[in-house]
């Protein structure tokens, strides 16, 4: 068994990456499935949400380099089954200590290999931006989930992602769904009818924009643990679903 990579993934900050990459690991968890999440990001969102100490021995420079194995950077959360590879301030230099490297493209995809074994699903919390790290990301991953707001800027990011996983060589689904969700604007709603009807590759199962979520950063917790059967949370585990068989 090797574990299904997931890639959570936009070229725009502040769009729900974390908040989806957090989630969805508790949905797999919640399966019985072996999660690890890797926080990609120096700001290490995920890593506090999950209550994990943001400290990395060597930096993220060891892993990247091979000098640290990364099975020994791994914690546990204080959810079952989901661990995580902590992020802190040396991820800043992350995109230097790949581009320092030979085959700079595919170093994630190395460094997770040993540890494919270990977990069903691991789960790569990015950073925004078009960068080597996001190569490195959509390399690694099988699938790329891609959380869009819906307004005309919001889906920019759409084109540019599939820009990035056409330069990828190997086959990686594409799974977009929209985020923050205001049913009290048309505009909104137009779009959660329209583009998954036009777009085969943004999802049906939209994540309304709601205080629930917010409160994540008070809980530390991912919605299941405190709100399993609110609407937010229920539509994660939708869109869970969706992705185990992309
Ligand atoms: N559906 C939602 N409803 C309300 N707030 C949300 C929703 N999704 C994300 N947020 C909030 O938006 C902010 C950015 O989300 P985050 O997941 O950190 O984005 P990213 O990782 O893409 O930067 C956070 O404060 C988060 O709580
Ligand atoms: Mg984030």
């Amino acid at each position: 068994m090797s574990a299904k990579v997931i890639a959570v993934y936009s070229t725009k900050g502040g769009v729900g990456k974390t908040t989806a990459a957090v989630n969805l690991a508790w949905q797999a968890a919640s399966e019985g499935r072996s999660v690890l999440l890797w926080d990609l990001d120096p700001q290490a969102a995920s890593t506090w949400l999950l209550r994990v100490k943001p400290r990395l021995r060597g930096g993220v420079d060891a892993l990247v380099r091979g000098k640290q194995p990364a099975h020994k950077a791994i914690r546990e959360s204080q959810v079952d089954r989901i661990d995580v590879l902590p992020a802190d301030e040396s991820y800043r230099d992350l995109e230097l200590a790949l581009g320092a490297e030979k085959k700079s493209e595919t170093r994630l995809a190395a460094a997770l290999k040993p540890l494919q074994k270990a977990y069903d699903v691991i789960i790569l919390d990015c950073p925004p931006g078009a960068s080597l790290v996001a190569e490195n990301a959509v390399r690694a991953a099988d699938v790329v989930v891609l959380p869009l707001l819906p307004s005309a800027l919001g889906l920019r990011s759409l084109e540019q992602v599939r820009e990035i996983i056409r330069g990828a060589s190997r086959r990686v689904a594409l799974v977009g769904f929209l985020n923050q969700v205001d049913r009290r604007k048309r505009t909104h709603v137009a779009a959660t009818d329209r583009l998954p009807r036009e777009d085969s590759q943004i999802s049906d199962v939209y994540v309304p924009a709601t205080v629930v979520v917010e409160r994540m950063g008070d809980a530390r917790a991912p919605l299941g643990a405190y709100a399993p059967t609110s609407e937010p949370a229920r539509a994660y585990a939708q869109l869970w679903h969706l992705i185990r068989r992309a």
